[in-house]
Order: C-alpha cells, then sequence, then structure tokens
C-alpha cells in the first residue's frame, strides 16, 4: 500500500499489522474485517492513503463487474476524505483531484440505477464542513439527473462539483466561528455570511467551473422571496442549480447533528422546509425532492 497498518490490542497496544512494503494480500484484509478492529494509519500517511483509495475508485468504477453498493461505499468515503483534505487548504492539485473525482461521482450515478439511493442511504450525519459539502454534493445531483433524464441540457460535471464545492469558501472562516459550539453573535455572523463570496473568489483564482456553475458558490444561501445572503435577490435572478444546491444544504443542516442541537429526521426537516420556511425555497424543485426522498426512503424501508 506504501502506507503501514496499525490495530489496537488489548496487550500491546497500538501495534503494526501490515508495514508499507508488504503485500496486502485478500487473506490479511479477511482477517482484519473478521476481526471487527478499527484500522488506523499514521498521520503522515494521510497524502498516501488518500491517493490509494482515489485510484481503487477510479478502477473500481471503470470494471462493470464491481457492484453498486462497493462503488458506492467507497466512492463516499474517498469523496469525504477528499474533501477534508480540499477545504483544509484549497490548493490547484486538491481542487482539480477533488474535480475529477466529483467527475467519477456523476457518471456512477448517471450510469447506474441504483447508485444515487446507494449513496444518499450512506450518508453520515456528523457535523463536518466535509460531511456535509458530500451530502449536498450528492442530494443536489439526485435532482440533476432527473433533469438530464427528462432531456434537459445540462452540464451535470460542473454543476456536480460546483454543488461539493459550494461552502469552499469556510475554508477561509476562522475555526472558533466554525466550530462555536452555540449560536453566532453579530460580528461572527459577519464573517460567516463572506463564505459563498469567498468560495466564489477561490473559484476564479484556481479558474476551476464555468462562470455559470460558480453561481452556484456565490448563489446558495439566496433565497426566492429575496431574504438570503449576500445580496438579497429574487428567484429569477438565483440560478436554477443553485435553487437546487439552497434545498439540499438546508436539508443536510437540518438533517445532520450540530455541536449545538442533534438532527431531526428527514421528515420532520422536509416538513419544516414546507411550513416554516414559506417562500425561501423553489416551489417545484423543493416538491420534486420531497418526492424524491420519499421514494428513496420508502425504497428501503420496503426492500
Ligand atoms: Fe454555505
Ligand atoms: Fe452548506
Amino acid at each position: 500500500l506504501g502506507f503501514g497498518l496499525y490495530c489496537d490490542t488489548l496487550k500491546a497496544g497500538r501495534i503494526l499489522v501490515l508495514a508499507p512494503d508488504q503485500k496486502f494480500t485478500p487473506n490479511i484484509r479477511d482477517q482484519l474485517s473478521r476481526s471487527g478492529a478499527s484500522v488506523f494509519i499514521l498521520d503522515r500517511d494521510r497524502e498516501a492513503y488518500l491517493r490509494h483509495l482515489e485510484s481503487r475508485f477510479s478502477a473500481m468504477i471503470t470494471d462493470p463487474a464491481t457492484d453498486t453498493q462497493t462503488a458506492a461505499k467507497l466512492g463516499y468515503e474517498v469523496s469525504r476524505t477528499l474533501m477534508e483534505h480540499v477545504l483544509d487548504q484549497p490548493d490547484l492539485n486538491k481542487i482539480h483531484r477533488g474535480e475529477s473525482l466529483v467527475r467519477q461521482v456523476v457518471d456512477l450515478i448517471l450510469g447506474r440505477d441504483e447508485a444515487w439511493a446507494a449513496l444518499i442511504r450512506l450518508a453520515r450525519h456528523d457535523y463536518y464542513t466535509y460531511t456535509h459539502s458530500c451530502n449536498v454534493g450528492l442530494f443536489g445531483l439526485g435532482l440533476l439527473k432527473e433533469q438530464v433524464q427528462e432531456g434537459q441540457d445540462l452540464d451535470v460535471h460542473s454543476y456536480g462539483t460546483a454543488l461539493f464545492y459550494h461552502d469552499i469558501g469556510k475554508s477561509e472562516v476562522d475555526l472558533d466561528i466554525l466550530n462555536k459550539p452555540g449560536p453566532l453573535d453579530k460580528r461572527e455572523e459577519e464573517e460567516m455570511q463572506k463564505h459563498p463570496e469567498q468560495g466564489y473568489q477561490i473559484m476564479v483564482k484556481f479558474d476551476v467551473l464555468t462562470p455559470p456553475a460558480r453561481l452556484v458558490v456565490s448563489q446558495h444561501h439566496e433565497r426566492c422571496d429575496g431574504s438570503g445572503y449576500p445580496h438579497g435577490v429574487l428567484r429569477e435572478d438565483i440560478h436554477s442549480v443553485a435553487r437546487v444546491c439552497a434545498i439540499a444544504d438546508v436539508f443536510d443542516a437540518l438533517t445532520s447533528d450540530r455541536p449545538y442541537r442533534p438532527r431531526i429526521s428527514a421528515f420532520s426537516a422536509l416538513k419544516a422546509m414546507h411550513q416554516e420556511m414559506v417562500g425561501h425555497f423553489d416551489q417545484p424543485m423543493l416538491a420534486r425532492f420531497t418526492r424524491l426522498m420519499a421514494k428513496t426512503f420508502a425504497d428501503k424501508a420496503s426492500g
């Protein structure tokens, strides 16, 4: 693998179970997975680990023999790990790797019927910005896929990347504000509200995304009734994919744990979006999203 694997033991504490130059055989993998033990890597090997995941995922999705569940599982994990890496400190190399990964995730979703639902069901609900970024990307892609299937001409790769990168501007927000375990005061809120514009500037600086797709980043906190930020523009002036992003963004925020409040169910989140946030969202799009989520979770209940 090029990096070591470690496990915790009762007697000897954390031990090396596979050296970087040792072959990772199916036998070792089965033993590790049967033991149920958590496997660790060294912090300094994060980059090597991530590169390994990226190349495994590329190989896997181009192989038609890979089952969709397995591809989705790896796709979700590699997306989270890479988004963590990008959001930590965006640079050209990381941003381009993220872009190419999202392309592959998009191809997986467009190419296989069951892939989107499989990815959505894997969604975690912690409060990390990188988990949130992936979830918003995936929720939004469900709507974009439907639009493409209906014949709309949409650059799903670029818009998909924009959904994953919608909060990239948070990489410039003070960590104390980002992780504050409670509501923000006025100054902190003003700082936080700069992230759509900061994200847009990062996209321009690194020349990522098409100009219309960059609007998804800069407009994802705008609301159809003009109550959003940074500019308070109305529905017709908000890009349609930014309106998709707003729905996916709020839905994921409500259904994920926050340092100061636990998550609520998908049903309660959709109910709140319909009844308590009247005028915020693109209504036909919200209705469509509600149907999509209902169908996905009803299938799960019956399956
Ligand atoms: Fe945001
Ligand atoms: Fe967000």
